[in-house]
């Protein structure tokens, strides 16, 4: 059924269609044992799910909003790309495949290069965030917010580590030990959409990655920015840069970006 033009999406959709994205998912992550694990490159990892869940969710955006684009990790790019959805059909594919609980679907819109939509289901531990610009950011249904934490000392931090760190120079490992000395808790969940709604949650202070792509972030970006989340670079310009992604309580802000 095509939507209304009026707003730029209906919220309840958008819920329901990454919820059953989700269910599909979830057959395939009850029966891993009959799945295919491939490689893109030595450490990037696809499985059948990831298509099946990204073909899913193209055709239910596309045939309700035939107005927007697609760009998915999967398929790539459609050709319309100005106002458009972004989705990860599973972001942490490597813990999906294990598994293990952190993983999820992050579907976003964008218009005319300003997120307004997010949503990121997390299937196997039954949480969805959903978020709309100006509206603020909920967790089943339930307003969330960015901790109270003002101390980089006692913080519990997340980051992770890009799937080809081993070819760049900058990889990240040094950033951690100069990060992890300074902080309580360090955190690597392996799903960076998760990682930003678990900083919109309150449940870390601070979340960091570089070499990202922006289906990683879209929809986790801005379910943390409307929970009061700061959304930087490195070095503290706001924006949502997936090259090199610092989200904070914004209270800590501060204390962590020498340490970037
Ligand atoms: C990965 C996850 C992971 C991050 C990797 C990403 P994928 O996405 O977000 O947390 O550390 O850099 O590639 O490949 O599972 O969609
Ligand atoms: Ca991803
Ligand atoms: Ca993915």
């Amino acid at each position: 059924m095509t939507q209304a033009l009026s707003e730029p999406v209906c919220l309840a959709f958008l819920e329901n269609t990454t919820r059953e994205a989700g269910k599909i998912a979830m057959q395939y992550f009850n029966n891993l044992d009959q799945i295919d694990v491939n490689k893109k490159s030595s450490r990037d990892l696809v499985t059948e799910a990831d298509v099946i869940v990204e073909k899913y969710l193209k055709k239910a955006l596309e045939e309700a909003y035939p107005q927007y684009g697609f760009w998915g990790e999967e398929s790539g790019q459609t050709e319309y790309q100005k106002s458009r959805w972004i989705v990860d059909p599973i972001d942490g594919t490597h813990s999906f495949s294990k598994g293990q609980y952190f993983w999820s679907i992050s579907v976003a819109l964008e218009i005319d290069g300003e997120l307004v939509a997010g949503c990121v289901f997390a299937p196997a531990l039954d949480d969805l965030y959903l978020s709309v610009t100006g509206q603020g950011a909920r967790k089943n249904g339930k307003k969330i917010q960015v901790s109270a934490e003002k101390n980089l000392a006692d913080s519990m931090i997340a980051t992770g580590f890009a799937c080809l760190r081993s070819y760049l120079i900058e990889n990240n490992l040094k950033r951690f030990c100069r990060i992890a000395e300074q902080t309580t808790g360090q955190r690597r969940y392996g799903s960076a959409a998760m990682d930003l709604c678990l900083v919109a949650d309150g449940q870390v202070d601070a979340f960091w990655e570089q070499e990202l792509n922006l289906y990683d972030v879209a929809a986790g970006a801005l379910i943390a920015q409307e929970a009061g989340a700061s959304v930087t670079d490195f070095s503290g310009k706001a924006g949502v840069f997936p090259k090199q992604i610092l989200v904070t309580n914004g209270k800590i802000l501060d204390q962590l970006l020498p340490l970037m």
